[in-house]
């Protein structure tokens, strides 16, 4: 706060001795007192504590030097939405360590049966691995945005922080456009699997058998669980999306109140997605035996296949069946 108080101070004074405030309104307190406040300065301002200037530029905006409604947001943003986004990370890592500790990695029953299923083809797979390579870059140099001064500066030094931030802006800047492709992608490929129906809830409603060994609910190609995180992640990319692209193009947006609400909802959108993200991340490679192959290869085991997607092992065996029994004409 003193240290606050401090820059104020010469800031005020050098403003002063550049002539942009009237000589009256600074008339009406000391700055230099001990007990004088910040408030007590910019309402003795008067213009409601907005600090304005002369500019001689075209971008009028740039000639308002302080405004208490962005003082406001500030705070916002520099308390209460980093927090949420530390916390909503740290406490996501925190649940799954504790899932992890009371029901292990989640096992194919019947173990391996070596045959395999193909379940993502090249095109869903290329699309899955472009939106998770660049999400997990978008949200690294977006949390360093946050943390990166705190965590990351004492660790590396001002020369490499310095250069790693400059490269996580420009990669920031020009990954969310492959995101966004990536986003449409699998929105195009895959959203026909993910419409909501009866099997979710009975699927829900057994807690997706993910807490009990040997409890597998039906599920078609995609469970209620995986529908969810779907769901999220093209709302969500889509809020981010939209956001993001008003944040990068600052001359479009009407207003800085306007800005400044792109700003909070991208904030508070990273920080829930990313929570969720890693929560999938978790269960598709270390938390289920079996999972990370369809993404990988591409190709399940047909006992996992089975186990947690029954109904779509049905409509792609039946398929098969149907391919492969000859056409009366034929
Ligand atoms: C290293 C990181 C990641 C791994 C290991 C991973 C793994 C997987 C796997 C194995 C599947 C297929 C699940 C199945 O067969 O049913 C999958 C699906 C999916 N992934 Fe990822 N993923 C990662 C990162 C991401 C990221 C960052 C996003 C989005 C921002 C994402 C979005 C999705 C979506 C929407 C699906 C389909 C729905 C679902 O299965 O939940 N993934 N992922």
């Amino acid at each position: 706060m003193a240290q606050q108080i401090h820059r104020l101070v010469v800031a005020l004074g050098l403003a002063l001795t550049l002539g942009l405030f009237a000589p009256q309104a600074m008339a009406q307190v000391n700055p230099t007192a001990q007990s004088v406040t910040e408030e007590a300065l910019f309402n003795a301002l008067g213009n409601g504590g907005n600090v304005t200037g002369r500019i001689t530029i075209p971008d009028a905006h740039a000639g308002q030097l302080i405004a208490p409604e962005n003082r406001a947001w500030a705070a916002l943003q520099g308390d209460t939405l980093h927090t949420i986004s530390i916390w909503a990370v740290i406490g996501m890592v925190a649940l799954l360590t504790l899932f992890y500790l009371v029901r292990g990695k989640i096992r194919i029953d019947s173990g391996m049966s070596g045959r395999k299923i193909l379940r993502f083809n090249a095109i869903e797979r290329f699309a899955h691995w472009t939106l998770a390579s660049t999400f997990i870059i978008l949200a690294l140099s977006g949390l360093n945005i946050i943390i990166g001064r705190t965590v990351l500066l004492p660790m590396l030094g001002e020369g490499a922080f310095g250069t790693l931030s400059a490269w996580g802006k420009v990669a920031h800047n020009f990954l969310a456009w492959p995101f966004m492709v990536a986003l449409v992608m699998i929105l195009v490929l895959w959203v026909i699997h993910n419409i909501p129906n009866k099997v979710d809830l009975e699927w829900i409603k057994q807690g997706g058998g993910l807490l009990k060994k040997g409890v597998h609910p039906p599920a078609k190609k995609f469970n209620a669980g995986q529908k969810i995180i779907f769901w999220a992640v093209v709302l969500g990319g889509a809020a981010l999306s939209f956001t993001g692209v008003m944040l990068l193009f600052p001359n479009e947006v009407a207003s800085f109140a306007d800005w400044q609400f792109y700003q909070t909802i991208h904030a508070l959108t990273a920080a829930v997605l990313s929570a969720i993200i890693i929560a999938h991340i978790y269960i598709g490679s270390v938390g289920m035996e079996g999972a990370f192959d369809a993404m990988g290869s591409g190709e399940v085991d047909e006992n996992w296949a089975k186990e947690h997607h029954s109904l779509w092992v049905k409509e792609v065996k039946g398929e098969a069946a149907s391919e492969a029994r000859p056409h009366p004409a034929e």
